[in-house]
């Protein structure tokens, strides 16, 4: 678990970035007034340049929360947008000139209505899935351009995941498709449109724990669907996240299609954070796999994704170690339990920076990295963060440093024989 120095040292203070530069996946992400984003089990639509983020609010007890943006990036808060709790991973919809939110509660879907996007939803109605009034447990949403049609997802607890289209009045249609239940037991569906295919995403059933998750394709709507292969390396469980929804930026030079994913803790609470990643779509042979980056960004009006580069990079090789802790020929520091490595002269521009640790470990659950920044009295664990060192061999910390060239930070590995920590480097990111 984290300590509570974990948390003042690594998140510093919120909003302290002030803007916010890039997605960091499963870091904690704060909003224009500097509190963590709470929009769970979310999806986004976009209306003029402005995207409007609905998810579900833990700190109001699972009512469905909107945040709006412009740029993906910074997403300012605009409140809970009706009286309703429990209702789980809602999403929007337009299926006539009035405004819907459609979730899941007590295990049917529940709509909301209101005339603006913003605010003023009241309930409309349980509703009842045909063809047979199934009871359900999650609810994802896909709009159809080319018909102009609202489709409900839904994974009903029969284990099969199935499409409704949405009516003009608000009310759930006849099954459009649903997946083979041969297939397997499937939730937490999303859905987009690529090349004349239509992919649709879902996670295996495991609770709070990540899975991996799977895509599915059909040349229709109506299926068959097929397939069922996995959106990254299997034993990664898709990044440790859950699908939630897809989203489609279209822009001047580039399509670009993101993987929405939450990042639960092991109750869905507060800690849960999110995990977005561009998709890399390859409509011939109706795969999808998630490109992996600990930091990057989409640009909206061009749809084309960057990520940062780094001020200064700090190699192993430069760096004092201790211990058993030798530099091997590939200038990777392997860190035993009770070495540790020490990066003098870092230079930051002062206040809260990200600075990527460059490691990978081996055995992760039989250890623990410490970090220490400057002078201060106490380590930090980020033992939290051991899996992500593996996705690409860099994890993104936020660290408050001195303005300056005279930053030291310090890694040390604790934990059972066997566990390893193998250190390319450090870099602190751009600002
Ligand atoms: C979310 O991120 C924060 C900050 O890095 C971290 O303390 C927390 O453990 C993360 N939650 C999960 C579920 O990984
Ligand atoms: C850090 O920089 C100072 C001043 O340039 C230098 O004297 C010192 O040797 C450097 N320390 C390390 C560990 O490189």
């Amino acid at each position: 678990m984290l300590s509570a120095k974990f948390l003042v040292a690594l998140l510093a203070a919120p909003g302290a970035f002030g803007a916010t530069n890039w997605i960091v996946p499963g870091a904690a992400w704060y909003d224009t007034a500097g509190k963590k984003i709470d929009a769970h089990g979310g999806g986004i639509v976009k209306r003029g340049n402005t995207f409007y983020w609905l998810g579900q609010s833990v700190s109001n007890n699972i009512a469905p929360q909107m945040y709006s943006s412009t740029d993906l990036l910074n997403w300012e808060n605009l409140g809970v947008q009706a009286s309703i709790t429990q209702l789980w991973r809602p999403k929007y919809a337009k299926p006539n000139g009035e405004y819907w939110i459609f979730g899941q509660q007590d295990r049917y879907a529940d709509s909301l209505v209101s005339s603006s996007l913003v605010g003023g939803y009241t309930q409309h109605a349980k509703v009842y899935l045909p063809p047979s009034s199934y009871s359900y447990s999650d609810t994802g949403m896909f709009y159809d351009d080319s018909t102009e049609t609202w489709y409900l997802l839904t994974s009903a607890d029969h284990n099969v995941v199935q499409v409704n289209a949405i009516n003009s009045d608000g009310s759930v249609g006849t099954r459009a498709s649903h997946s083979q239940s041969s297939a397997g037991a499937y939730e937490a569906p999303g859905m987009f449109k690529a090349g004349g295919v239509y992919f649709l995403i879902v996670s295996g059933k495991t609770g709070w724990r990540a899975n991996p998750n799977k895509v599915f394709t059909a040349s229709s709507i109506n299926g068959p669907w097929s397939g069922g292969s996995d959106i990254a390396p299997e034993n990664e469980n898709t990044y440790n996240s859950q699908n939630t929804f897809e989203l489609t930026v279209s822009g001047s030079q580039a399509t670009t299609y993101i993987y929405m994913g939450d990042e639960w803790d092991s109750s869905g609470g507060a800690s849960s954070n999110y995990t977005w990643l561009p998709m890399s779509v390859n409509t011939g042979a109706k795969t999808v796999t998630l490109q992996y980056y600990s930091m990057w960004k989409v640009d909206p009006n061009t749809g084309v994704v960057s990520t940062p580069s780094s001020s200064a990079k700090y190699p192993a090789s430069v760096a004092s170690v201790s211990g058993r802790a030798a530099i091997s020929t590939r200038s990777i520091v392997s860190l035993s339990p009770g070495d540790e490595i020490t990066f003098s002269n870092v230079t930051a521009t002062g206040g809260t920076q990200w600075v990527k640790l460059l490691y990978d470990v081996r055995n992760r659950e039989d250890g623990e990295v410490h970090l220490f920044v400057n002078n201060e009295p106490k380590a930090t664990n980020i033992a939290a963060l051991n899996s992500r060192a593996g996705y690409a061999l860099e994890v993104p910390v936020a660290l408050k440093l001195n303005e300056g060239s005279e930053n030291t930070v310090t890694l040390s590995a604790t934990g059972r024989e066997g566990f390893a920590v193998q250190v390319k480097g450090i870099e602190v990111v751009e600002n």
